[in-house]
């Protein structure tokens, strides 16, 4: 915060204020590693006749694993490697052997548990046949996977049913900086020797670098393919860019203040899994590694991948598959897919920094009521602690935080509370984490002193196992008891963000449990605080599914936790581009996202305010937030008649629950998005366009096809629709007619949306304050027939909120005029659907008997539909 103030203050006379943060972080040219290996690949690139210096030397087979050593020419150094199949895809692990160094108190070895945090704990491993000659290795799996290793130099040649999909190394930019002091420097003349063992960026000075170079870097080129996609964070288009003489994408979470659109900066949270799309063959690389990265991107007939990383282990996997569904369903198997949320939390969530007090949080509660617009959840940001101090209540303005829940319970609504890494010093939870030695430390292995939110804090360090313990008591005498079963978490500042630290963050050089440098697990620090949080809350209450909110993220956090795109502005172009953002989040399985409604920084004008509901609807995490110094915006205060607008848009969204949580249960089990981009379904389509659209999408399944108005004064909609489908008017949720012109006017009260011929989905159609209190409500089915009269679709239900709940997954088909249900599971409360309305039963109307509503609609009125 110090250098942001400062910056931003000189910045201010120049009236520049808002591209301070270009400043704060490094480029890669002013990163040491990502100097380096870009010097060494544009080298590379110059010299046609370079050939890698790194070799297979030696290697032996057991069962299904190969393991062996690689050299570099001309060097002793050793890299020992593995090679696995780990659920059906091909794993890579190169490590370095290192001499014992005792006169250092950092772990001199290269990280290798990224893994341990990023994958489920059931993966598998599977079969592997090796069939070995003198210059290569060949490894065939899962019957259609075949990869060619040269041994000298190493590359690889991936196969897919016999196609040649990829390469790696073909570009010779394999880079693994080994130990070296720095006298005893051997450098290839194409390698560079910048920032090696000292750090002049502004901020980084102090950096010790105490274990000299040790990046990696290795090209990946995907044959025919040029549609990239993933990597997140960034705020950018979905389709990846190609970043020839720009900056590349980068990976390092950081408390990107005011952020820019447009931007490859990196941001709070990191997902290291790319993937390649075209027809028939899907790719995914999935690099593991939580240590500072760049993605560098040439776009071609065949792309380049140019991956690079600070420091850790090279571990990656590559994922081969028919189609971008099939990946999702392999990294939910290696990472674990996102839990099933609490119903209610898929409702709306009412948020700012900061409502006051406890009489301010039960107004705000009431006048939902009494504006008839449902909400679910209300939020504390950090004022309710007492002094910023964690885990406390402000003793004055949150004196009975257990009446506040009593009295919010009675209308099925929750709390969330924030509680953040940096823990102030002076009282008894800092004390104790000093104390019990659980908090992040310097470069000399003592308690780390940073600033942030409450002045001085420490870090709590939940790489530690030991912090479990301390967390999960802590949190149990906050919740006060475990009665209020409607108390939730929202872990922020989580990446972490230090105010006085280097780019925001905390020094690369501090140190955590196992003495591992912060360098080497920066990128999951914020997984593994969200996580012990959820262990946390399970401990408290074992059957209940626990809501955690987080800022930070890696690789795995959506087993856990539900993310949204941090401080986003009140500007037209923030809300687009939070689509592609969540849709790219969804992209690589974390499909619990969000973004501010309304815009965090500044006061939105009235029509942003609403189309931004109108849009935030879609957002999986849906929930308004603002900054302390906005304006009071809760939907009743903007006015009608767009609190009218706005309340429509809420009670949409709430008549959709059934078909959010029937996506999200299809998420939990398959990894299938939640919003899921056009591509998804059409990726074998002709028209290339397809892969680029990133303002409209599908609902899960569900066929409901969505495209939101992002744009000032927009008084029409043109929809994208894929080839050969029917799709229906289905604006603001009220079905209608096929459509047959892709552009239709829209009015400020609509929400455009289309529902695809051969869908069935199911509404709740009765307004109630929250999702609690829909428990009972009967259902009305949508079908949508395609040309055939033909219909399909899921409803998935259960209590909720247990993660051993009864529950019953319908699957209906509507064929030859007769709608059937077939359905597996054990819920035992009764479903009632009260209306079933069919459209394009015109086409089958013989069959129905000319039994006709509404024009081309069919209404069935209390059916007797058996479940
Ligand atoms: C930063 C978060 O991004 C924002 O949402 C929150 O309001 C502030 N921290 C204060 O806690």
């Amino acid at each position: 915060m110090k250098y942001q103030l400062t910056l931003c203050f000189i910045f201010l006379l120049l009236n520049y204020c808002f591209a301070v943060k270009d400043y704060l972080f490094k480029s890669c040219q002013q990163n040491g590693f990502c100097n380096r290996n870009k010097y060494y690949s544009n080298h590379i690139l110059g010299d046609s006749n370079f050939k890698s210096p790194y070799y297979i030397n030696k290697f032996e087979i057991n069962g299904d694993i190969l393991r062996g050593i690689v050299l570099k020419n001309n060097t002793n150094v050793e890299f020992p490697f593995k090679i696995s199949i780990i659920e059906n895809s091909f794993r890579f692990k190169l490590d370095e052997i290192r001499n014992l160094n005792e006169n250092i108190i950092v772990n001199n070895n290269r990280y290798n548990e990224t893994s341990n945090w990023a994958f489920d704990k059931n993966v598998q491993y599977n079969k592997a046949k090796f069939i070995t000659s003198k210059d290569s290795i060949q490894i065939n799996y899962n019957s259609n996977h075949k990869v060619i290793i040269n041994l000298n130099p190493i590359k690889f040649t991936f196969y897919y049913k016999n196609e040649k999909v990829l390469l790696i190394n073909d570009k010779h930019f394999l880079l693994i900086e080994y130990q070296r002091s720095k006298e005893n420097l051997k450098l290839l003349p194409q390698e560079s020797s910048f920032n090696m063992f000292s750090d002049d960026f502004q901020d980084s000075k102090s950096d010790t670098l105490p274990l000299g170079p040790e990046s990696i870097g290795l090209d990946f080129t995907l044959i025919g393919f040029q549609n990239l996609y993933g990597i997140p964070e960034h705020a950018d288009s979905m389709l990846l860019k190609d970043t020839t003489n720009k900056e590349p994408y980068r990976l390092y979470n950081v408390d990107i203040f005011e952020y820019e659109t447009d931007s490859r900066l990196p941001m709070y949270g990191s997902i290291p899994l790319l993937t390649a799309i075209k027809k028939d063959v899907s790719i995914g690389i999935f690099w593991l590694n939580s240590a500072d990265s760049y993605i560098d991107i040439k776009k071609s007939q065949d792309s380049t991948v140019h991956w690079m990383s600070e420091n850790g282990i090279l571990d990656f996997i590559i994922i081969i598959e028919d189609s971008p569904k099939d990946i999702n369903q392999v990294y939910g198997k290696i990472t674990g897919f996102t839990q099933l949320p609490l119903l209610s939390s898929l409702g709306y969530h009412q948020c700012r920094w900061n409502y006051n007090d406890i009489k301010d949080v039960l107004d705000v509660s009431s006048k939902f009521d009494e504006y008839e617009i449902p909400y679910d959840t209300i939020w504390l940001d950090i004022e309710y602690t007492d002094n910023k101090k964690y885990l406390t209540w402000h003793p004055e303005t949150f004196d009975k935080p257990d009446e506040m829940l009593e009295i919010l319970n009675r209308t099925g609504r929750n709390l969330v509370a924030i509680i953040d890494p940096h823990i102030k010093t002076g009282y008894f939870v800092s004390d104790s984490l000093i104390n019990q030695k659980l908090t992040m430390n310097n470069n000399e292995d003592e308690s780390y002193h940073g600033h942030c939110w409450p002045g001085e804090s420490v870090w709590i360090d939940t790489l530690n196992p030991k912090s479990q313990k301390f967390w999960d008591d802590s949190h149990k005498s906050f919740m006060i008891s475990d009665k209020y079963k409607n108390l939730h978490i929202w872990n922020d500042m989580n990446e972490p963000s230090v105010f006085n630290g280097p780019e925001t963050s905390a020094p690369k050089d501090n140190l955590h449990f196992g003495q591992w440098e912060h360098r080497s697990i920066h990128n999951l620090f914020g997984l593994t605080y969200h996580e012990t949080t959820f262990n946390s809350l399970l401990s408290r209450l074992p059957n209940q599914r626990p809501f955690i909110l987080t800022r930070s993220y890696f690789s795995g956090s959506q087993r856990t936790a539900a993310m949204w795109t941090g401080d986003n502005m009140s500007k037209w172009e923030y809300l687009k581009i939070s689509i592609p953002m969540i849709l790219t989040s969804n992209i690589v399985g974390m499909p619990f996202a969000g973004a501010d409604v309304g815009g965090f920084f500044g006061n939105p004008s009235k029509e942003l305010l609403t189309r931004w509901y109108q849009a935030g609807i879609w957002y999986p995490f849906f929930r308004a937030h603002a900054h302390i110094d906005s304006r009071r915006r809760e939907p009743w205060m903007i006015g009608e008649p767009y609190t009218s607008y706005i309340r429509d848009a809420i009670k949409l969204r709430y008549s959709l629950l059934p078909v959010f949580y029937t996506s999200f249960y299809q998420a939990s089990k398959t990894g299938i998005p939640v919003l899921k981009p056009l591509f998804y379904d059409y990726s074998n389509s002709t028209n290339s366009k397809i892969f680029e659209i990133e303002d409209e999408f599908f609902l899960g399944n569900s066929g409901i096809l969505v495209k939101p108005i992002t744009d000032e004064n927009a008084d029409e909609v043109d929809f994208y629709i894929p080839e050969n489908e029917i799709f229906y008017q289905f604006t603001n949720g009220q079905i209608g007619d096929k459509i047959d012109n892709s552009k239709f006017e829209v009015k400020n009260n609509d929400i455009p949306m289309l529902l695809k011929g051969g869908s069935i989905i199911a509404m709740k159609e009765r307004y109630r304050r929250s999702t609690k209190l829909m428990k009972y409500d009967p259902y009305t089915l949508i079908i949508a027939l395609d040309k055939f009269g033909n219909a399909s679709g899921e409803l998935y239900i259960d209590d909720g909120e247990s993660i051993n709940s009864d529950y019953k997954s319908i699957n209906f088909e509507f064929k030859d005029g007769n709608l059937l249900t077939k359905s597996e599971g054990n819920y035992s409360l009764p479903i009632e659907i009260e209306k079933i309305i069919i459209v394009g039963a015109n086409q089958i109307n013989s069959k129905l008997g000319n039994i006709f509503e509404d024009g081309n609609k069919f209404i069935i009125k209390k059916p007797n539909v058996n479940i």
